[in-house]
């Protein structure tokens, strides 16, 4: 049976290479975005596939909530997210306030949680499901925590999340929630000098999100080999 997989922050960069490779492997596809227009756009670059743009800024939970309740009611329950979405506020910590932190926050940590929340009870009930957080190596202890601080802290805290989730998943059932660090990607965020294409970037998150039963759960990797938090 088609299986349905949620990109958010689909509309470019790494997010949209992950819609490209989902439409063509047969999925139905919800593009998320921050405006549909942007998403119907992105669309227009992807060739044949099953992909339907659903708007969903992801700056306050119910503005999560609400659009992802209406794509399941019309496209049924989501079978794998991917957590893609991300801001990199590079601001020195000096001149950081809470508010732009709690931005960041918001984005890279709250969402990924809202919409996990939104999607592992079915996922659970009904035995299958992948979920894939899109990290970053800025974010990890074991690499120094060496990204701009907003961004350091707010991935640091998605790959906690990742971690404690996954330990709650029953053990009979195949539904697994992993993170990824895409590498430096050539994207707006990743800027023209990083030496990997979006293409590559998406490669690690699209084999998380398929890998078969008894695959990962709980793990971070890049380059599809796992790498420390
Ligand atoms: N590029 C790298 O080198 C690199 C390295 C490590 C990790 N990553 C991670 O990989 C993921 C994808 O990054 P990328 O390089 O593809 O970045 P990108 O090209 O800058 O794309 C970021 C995406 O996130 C969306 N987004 C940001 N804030 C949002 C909000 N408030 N509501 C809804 N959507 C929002 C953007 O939407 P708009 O188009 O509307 O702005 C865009 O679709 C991110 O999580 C990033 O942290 C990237």
């Amino acid at each position: 049976m088609t299986k349905n997989v949620m990109v958010t922050g689909g509309n470019r960069g790494i997010g949209l290479e992950i819609v490209r490779a989902f439409a063509q492997k047969g999925y139905k596809v919800l593009l998320a975005c921050r405006e549909e227009e942007k998403g119907e756009a992105a669309k227009k670059d992807i060739v044949g596939g099953d992909v339907h743009v659903v708007e969903m800024p992801l700056n306050n939970e119910q503005g999560i909530i609400d659009p992802y309740v209406r794509a399941e009611a019309v496209y049924g329950p989501i079978d794998v997210l991917i957590n893609n979405a991300g801001e990199l506020d590079d601001t020195k910590w000096q001149s950081l306030n809470t508010m732009s932190l709690t931005r960041s926050l918001q984005v890279n940590t709250f969402a990924p949680f809202t919409l996990i929340q939104q999607a592992l009870p079915s996922m659970i009930e009904r035995g299958y499901g992948r979920v894939v957080n899109m990290s970053s190596g800025w974010g990890s202890f074991h690499q120094g925590m060496e990204g701009p601080t907003a961004y350091a802290v707010s991935k640091a805290a998605l790959n906690a999340l990742t971690v404690n989730l996954a330990n709650t998943i029953p053990k009979d059932v195949d539904v697994t929630i992993n993170a990824a660090c895409p590498g430096w990607v050539h994207t707006r965020m990743g800027g023209s000098d990083a030496p990997t294409s979006p293409k590559e970037g998406a490669d690690t998150a699209i084999w998380l999100a398929t890998h078969d039963a008894n695959g990962p759960n709980g793990k971070f990797f890049r380059e599809r080999k796992e790498i420390g938090w």
